[in-house]
C-alpha cells in the first residue's frame, strides 16, 4: 500500500473509518462486533496503517472495537479518534464541548478503551462556539507534552479556525468531506492547508455509500438511518443522484474498477497529503475498497470524473449544516 503524508505523519493512504462498526447507517440490532473485528484485522493484513474512530460514536463502541481489534497489534497502526462531541461534565453524548477541561477527561476515556498510551491523531470533532479555538489548542498542546497525543487535527474547521488553531499547536490534519459529489474544500480549503504544510483526511468518501452503486432506492434504509433525513437521498434529489453514480460506474468498467474503487481512487489522484478514510464493518467490502491502491484512471477518465455534475441537495440537513463552522 503507497503512503500519504499528514504534515508529519505517514500513513498508508487508504485507512479504514470504523463508523459504522457503532451504528449511524443501521440500527443497533443489526450490528455484528465480530465482524467488525475482523474487518480491522483484515485492513491491517492488506498494509492499512489508519484507524479513525470517535469517543461519540456508539458513543463508544466504536473506539472499543478498535481496542479489542488492536490487541496485540498496536504497533501497526496510527489511530485517529476524536473528542469534542461528548461533554463530561453532564451534558453527555451530542454537546458539543472542547474546553480545555473536557479534552482533558475525553482522551483519559479514550486512551483506556483504545487499550493504547498515546492516541496518534487527536482531532476536534467540530468546532465549539462556547470556547475559542486556542483554548482547545492549547489543550492538546499540552496533551502533546505528556506524550498522550502525538498529533492535532480539526475537522469541518473553516479556514479562519484553522489558521487561529495552528498559530497554537501545529494542525497535522483537517479531517472533512470530500468526495467525487462533494468538492466544496477545493475552492479554499485545499490550497490553505497546502500553504500551512496542513494534510487532508477525507470523510465519506463514498458518498456515505451511494458512490458505491449498491444503493439503489432508500426503502432499503432502517428507520433510524441517518440517511433517511439527508437532502441527498430524499425525494428528486436522490432520483438525480443516481445519475452521478451511473456515470462513475460507466468509467470505472473501463478499467475493471467497481464504483467505490473509481470513487477512491479519484480522491488518490488529488495529491500525496491526501489519505481518504472509506468506512466499512465488513471483510469483503474492505477488501474491496483497499484495492483502489492499484487502480489507475487514465488522464482523460480523471478529467471526465471532474467534470461530473455536483450533488443535488446540502450535504447535511439543516441541524447538521449549523453545527459546521463557515
Ligand atoms: N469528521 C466527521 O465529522 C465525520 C463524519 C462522517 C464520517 N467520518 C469518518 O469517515 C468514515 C467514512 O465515512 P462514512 O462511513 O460516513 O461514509 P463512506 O465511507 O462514504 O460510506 C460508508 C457507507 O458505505 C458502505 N460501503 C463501504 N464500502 C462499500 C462497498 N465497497 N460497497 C458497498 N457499500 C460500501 C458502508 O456500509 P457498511 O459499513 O455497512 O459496510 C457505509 O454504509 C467514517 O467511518 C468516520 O470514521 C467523519
Amino acid at each position: 500500500m503507497k503512503t500519504a503524508l499528514l504534515g508529519g505523519l505517514e500513513v498508508s493512504r487508504i485507512g479504514l473509518g470504523t463508523m459504522t462498526m457503532a451504528g449511524m447507517y443501521t440500527s443497533e440490532g443489526a450490528l455484528d462486533n465480530a465482524e467488525s473485528v475482523r474487518t480491522i484485522h483484515r485492513a491491517l493484513d492488506l498494509g492499512v496503517t489508519h484507524l479513525d474512530t470517535a469517543e461519540i460514536y456508539g458513543p463508544f463502541l466504536s473506539e472499543e472495537l478498535v481496542g479489542q481489534a488492536l490487541k496485540g497489534r498496536r504497533d501497526q497502526v496510527k489511530i485517529a479518534t476524536k473528542f469534542g462531541l461528548v461533554s463530561h461534565s453532564g451534558g453527555g453524548p451530542g454537546v458539543v464541548d472542547s474546553s480545555a477541561v473536557n479534552v482533558k477527561a475525553a482522551v483519559e476515556g479514550s486512551l483506556k478503551r483504545l487499550g493504547t498510551d498515546h492516541i496518534d491523531l487527536y482531532y476536534q470533532h467540530r468546532v465549539d462556539r462556547n470556547t475559542p479555538i486556542e483554548e482547545t489548542a492549547g489543550a492538546v498542546a499540552e496533551l502533546i507534552a505528556d506524550g498522550k497525543v502525538l498529533h492535532f487535527g480539526l475537522s469541518e474547521a473553516s479556514p479562519a479556525t484553522i489558521r487561529r488553531a495552528h498559530a497554537v499547536q501545529p494542525v497535522t490534519a483537517l479531517q472533512t468531506e470530500y468526495s467525487l459529489w462533494t468538492r466544496d474544500v477545493e475552492a479554499e480549503i485545499l490550497p490553505l492547508l497546502r500553504e500551512l504544510g496542513i494534510g487532508f483526511v477525507p470523510y465519506s468518501p463514498l458518498g456515505h455509500g451511494l458512490l458505491t452503486g449498491q444503493i439503489r432506492s432508500v426503502e432499503d434504509f432502517a428507520e433510524d438511518d441517518w440517511r433517511k433525513t439527508n437532502p441527498r437521498f430524499t425525494g428528486e434529489n436522490f432520483e438525480r443522484n443516481l445519475g452521478i453514480v451511473d456515470e462513475v460506474k460507466a468509467i470505472g468498467a473501463e478499467v475493471g474498477a467497481t464504483p467505490a474503487q473509481t470513487a477512491l481512487a479519484w480522491l488518490l489522484t488529488r495529491g500525496d497529503d491526501i489519505a481518504p478514510i472509506p468506512g466499512t464493518r465488513r471483510v469483503s467490502r474492505v477488501e474491496e475498497n483497499i484495492a483502489a491502491d492499484g487502480i489507475e484512471l487514465s488522464r482523460d477518465q480523471v478529467d471526465r470524473l471532474n467534470s461530473l455534475r455536483p450533488a443535488a441537495g446540502e450535504r447535511h440537513d439543516e441541524t447538521s449544516m449549523a453545527s459546521i463552522d463557515l
